[in-house]
């Protein structure tokens, strides 16, 4: 059965989700699901605003002929050429072979090495600032490269101050019946999400997304039609903000991350004291995470929550625990930077975790490091309280 949401007069979300799925891209959980966003602008021209992940393309396709009733597809707009919304494509080209497929030289370059369909004889190409007339509408198209792929676009519609955003603004999280972020509890049940989707997806692109915002800023936006989750019509200076914290890793909270790996227990104990210092210190805002029990991409996204991080593991192999180093190199990989931070490592003999996750940090730009590592020989003695009290202290500061 088809299930549309008519958001303007004129305007359908006709996309749809997916609770299945395990793992998004294979690589990030999404215990809560995903949407794949896509609209219909009925106009003189009817457009079709992206397509869908091929998981749900038989319940986008029902959506969209519901929609369309009849009409023919005039144009389908590609802001974005990964499988999650291209996947469908193809299918939308055999149902309606007439229609026109807009999109700028690097869409079509990667819509040639995905598909096989006739693409020359379907592009209209666009650049920067060109627009397309649908009738009542025009609509805008501006490039934001590498949010999240290079050929990734937007498209406004200046008339009705609608944002067409790509990936940008989007979040994990299926729909389950409220199409706006007005209609839910954004901040309790959905940001976590958000989080994890920008900084995980795009968060090593901070400086194409600050351009990216510094366009949108020039424009009057009255609402924002992401590709994942729920449509923006309310409070979106309050979601930009974020945007503009997260790409500029710029920490959101005043908040203690202790991120720690414990073969049997003993670092753990270690990190639970210096814990209860920071309580006793007066930290109200701790959070702690064993990095082999939690998905990475939930570390990296706490990560740039918080302002200061502990980092504390096992020597194995001589070299870093392997959950800590995949977190560490995956932090590294998205371009963390701008924070403070301690180091404690373990080990029964040759000790050396520590300085090589010191390496891997002082590698990142603007990490303040605590000089110096706190080593623990197997498990914590008394005689460390003291130098557990200066990382306590040096957090607090
Ligand atoms: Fe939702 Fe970059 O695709």
């Amino acid at each position: 059965m088809y299930c549309v949401k008519k958001i303007t007069e004129y305007m359908y979300w006709v996309g749809a989700s997916d609770r299945r799925l395990e793992l998004f891209e294979n690589i990030y959980p999404i215990p809560k699901g995903v949407s794949y966003n896509s609209y219909v602008i009925l106009d003189e021209k009817t457009v079709l605003l992206d397509t869908v992940d091929r998981s749900v393309c038989s319940q986008f396709i029902e959506n969209l002929e519901h929609v369309l009733d009849g009409r023919k597809l005039d144009y389908v707009i590609i802001n974005h050429m990964e499988p999650d919304h291209c996947a469908s494509l193809a299918e939308v080209v055999l149902r309606y072979p007439e229609v026109k497929i807009v999109g700028n030289a690097k869409t079509f370059t990667m819509m040639k090495q995905f598909f096989t369909f006739d693409v020359d004889s379907r592009a209209v190409a666009v650049k920067e600032g060109d627009t397309l007339s649908t009738g009542k509408h025009t609509l805008a198209f501006a490039m934001i490269p590498m949010v999240h792929w290079p050929e990734c676009m937007v498209t406004y519609d200046a008339g009705d101050k609608i944002l067409y955003s790509a990936d940008a603004f989007g979040t994990f999280g299926a729909l389950n019946g409220n199409i706006y972020a007005d209609e839910v509890n954004f901040e309790q049940e959905w940001l976590e999400e958000a989080r994890r989707y920008l900084t995980n997806i795009v968060g090593k692109y901070g400086t194409q997304i600050q351009a990216a915002l510094k366009k949108a800023s020039a424009l009057d936006i009255q609402m924002i039609c992401p590709l994942h989750g729920p449509v923006w019509r309310e409070n979106l200076g309050w979601f930009i903000d974020k945007y503009q914290k997260w790409s500029t890793y710029t920490p959101e909270d005043h908040a203690v991350l202790i991120l720690y790996a414990s073969i049997y227990g003993n670092t753990e104990s270690a990190v639970n004291v210096l814990a209860g210092k920071l309580g006793d210190a007066g930290e109200k805002n701790i959070a702690m995470y064993d990095v082999s029990k939690t998905d990475p991409s939930y570390l990296l996204a706490e990560a740039f929550r918080c302002d200061r991080i502990v980092f504390a593991c096992p020597t194995y192999n001589a070299g870093i625990f392997p959950k800590m180093e995949t977190l560490l190199l995956e932090l590294k990989a998205h371009n963390f930077q701008n924070r403070k931070v301690a180091v404690m490592e373990n080990g029964t003999w040759a000790i050396s975790a520590g300085k090589q996750m010191k390496e891997i940090l002082s590698s990142m730009k603007n990490m303040e490091i605590y000089e110096e590592t706190l080593t623990v020989k197997s498990s914590l003695k008394d005689d460390q309280m003291e130098a557990l009290d200066k990382i306590a202290d040096y957090l607090m500061k």
